[in-house]
């Protein structure tokens, strides 16, 4: 039987630390009128010292969860879509699986930038849709203040921290994710682009010199690909979900620059009390921005039962995509009482001693040596001409390994 990927909590972070654009003109050469004409944006949000990705990402992932009555053991998948991710590796959404204490879960990170969130609403319908799956947590999470250069004012005053995460679940019932467009055009990479730390230029003391570590943009260059994309993604995903742009309730687009999105909303000739906006607040997030502003649409009441809502976004990469859903659940939400918190307070507390004895387990298994103790294999005579292959000298210990080529050869092989 068809499956709906339906849209059943939401939740977002966002950290305590404001920053205005005046405490920015304060440490470079900007003002307040520059950033605000230019962008729309009058501050942004910057993670405190103890926070990361993975801190912001549970937080909201958390919110999502108490309001769909999920418990984490019920997860199938998580997705972080970030570029900012704690670690090069392992992903970001491990942590966050290990925190939730989602013991059944699988989870990676995604990196498409600022349209990351797209990506992983569309990766979590289609395996909530294809069965293999019937609940997905798909996060945007990002902490960009970590990539930004203070010298640079073309970038440093456009960005902010935070994460939204939403919960999929599967349906009988049609609605939810009704249709997803994702693209991408590698050819302007370079536009937008944290040029060191990977493996074709890995850190080095020059390249920190250097600032190869934090974000470059090409800010021009960007604008024209996003005013060229993000109208013309957003109408493909309305056509592909088999509606009229008449029917769109309600577009919530990446929240990068409100002169961007201006032109996306002209683009769907949509009125201006059908378009989501909070980036004055809290600039541009990456891969949260989008679920950020759904969360906050929801609060403010402009996402009713049965709306059509079209999501889309634009980033590094470069990337795009767009998705439009329909919302099934009855509004006004009602909030949870205290003592449903107060037990889900409990759920998050044994996943973190969970966590802490699985460590300890693995510190005393190293002590204490068990049946399955990892042991090197024996080293055993050389084999011929002084060659050493443990494994042929095992399976054909007497049978030179050219005979089996041999015997391998076509009747007329050369
Ligand atoms: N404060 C003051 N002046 C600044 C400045 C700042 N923070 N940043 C750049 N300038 C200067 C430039 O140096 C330039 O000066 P010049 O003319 O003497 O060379 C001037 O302002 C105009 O620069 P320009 O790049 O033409 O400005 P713009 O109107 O295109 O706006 C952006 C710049 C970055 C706001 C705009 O290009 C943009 O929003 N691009 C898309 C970025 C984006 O969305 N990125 C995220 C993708 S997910």
């Amino acid at each position: 039987m068809v499956k709906y990927a339906h849209i059943v909590g939401w939740g977002k972070y966002l950290p305590e630390k404001v920053v205005t654009n005046f405490d920015i003109a304060e440490i470079m050469d900007t003002s307040d009128e520059w950033i605000r004409t230019r962008t729309g944006i009058s501050h942004r949000r910057f993670a405190e010292e103890e926070e990361s990705t993975s801190t912001m990402a549970l937080a909201a992932a958390r919110l999502a969860l108490d309001r769909a009555r999920i418990s984490p053991i019920d997860i199938d998948m998580i997705i972080v879509a970030t570029i900012t991710p704690d670690y090069p590796f392992p992903a970001t959404a491990a942590l966050v699986q290990d925190a939730l204490g989602a013991t059944h879960a699988a989870a990676y990170d995604l990196n498409a930038a600022c349209a990351g969130f797209i990506y992983g609403l569309s990766m979590g319908s289609a395996m909530i849709e294809a069965g293999t799956a019937k609940v997905v947590v798909v996060i945007g999470a990002e902490t960009l203040s970590r990539i930004l250069d203070v010298e640079e004012r073309g970038t440093y005053p456009l960005f902010g921290d935070g994460a939204g995460a939403v919960v999929l679940q599967a349906k009988d019932t049609p609605g939810g994710v009704m249709s997803t467009v994702l693209g991408a055009d590698g050819s302007g990479g370079e536009h937008l682009i944290v040029p060191g730390g990977g493996s074709k230029t890995p850190t080095t003391r020059q390249t920190v010199d250097e600032h190869l570590h934090f974000m470059r943009m090409n800010g021009r260059e960007v604008y024209r690909f996003a005013t060229r994309v993000m109208g013309k993604a957003a109408k493909e995903a309305v056509e592909k979900a088999g509606l009229e742009l008449d029917d769109i309730s309600l577009l919530v687009p990446h929240q990068a620059n409100i002169r961007i999105i201006e032109s996306a909303r002209k683009q769907m000739k949509l009125g201006k009390d059908k378009v989501f906006t909070n980036l004055d607040r809290y600039g541009n997030t990456s891969a949260a921005s989008i679920p950020i502003a759904f969360c906050e649409a929801i609060e403010e009441g402009r996402v009713n039962t049965k709306d059509k809502v079209v999501m889309v976004g634009f980033g590094a990469g470069l990337t795009w995509g767009a998705t439009v859903i329909e919302w099934g659940i009855t509004m006004p939400y009602q909030r949870r009482q205290w003592w449903y918190r107060g037990l889900r307070w409990l759920v998050y507390r044994r996943a973190r001693i969970r966590s802490m004895l699985l460590r300890l387990t693995r510190w005393l298994e190293d002590l204490i040596p068990g049946e399955d103790e990892y042991e090197p294999l024996e080293p055993k005579e050389p084999a011929n001409n002084g060659t050493h292959h443990p494994q042929l000298t095992q399976e054909t210990p007497d049978k030179p390994v050219k005979e089996t080529l041999e015997t391998d050869q076509p009747p007329n092989g050369k």
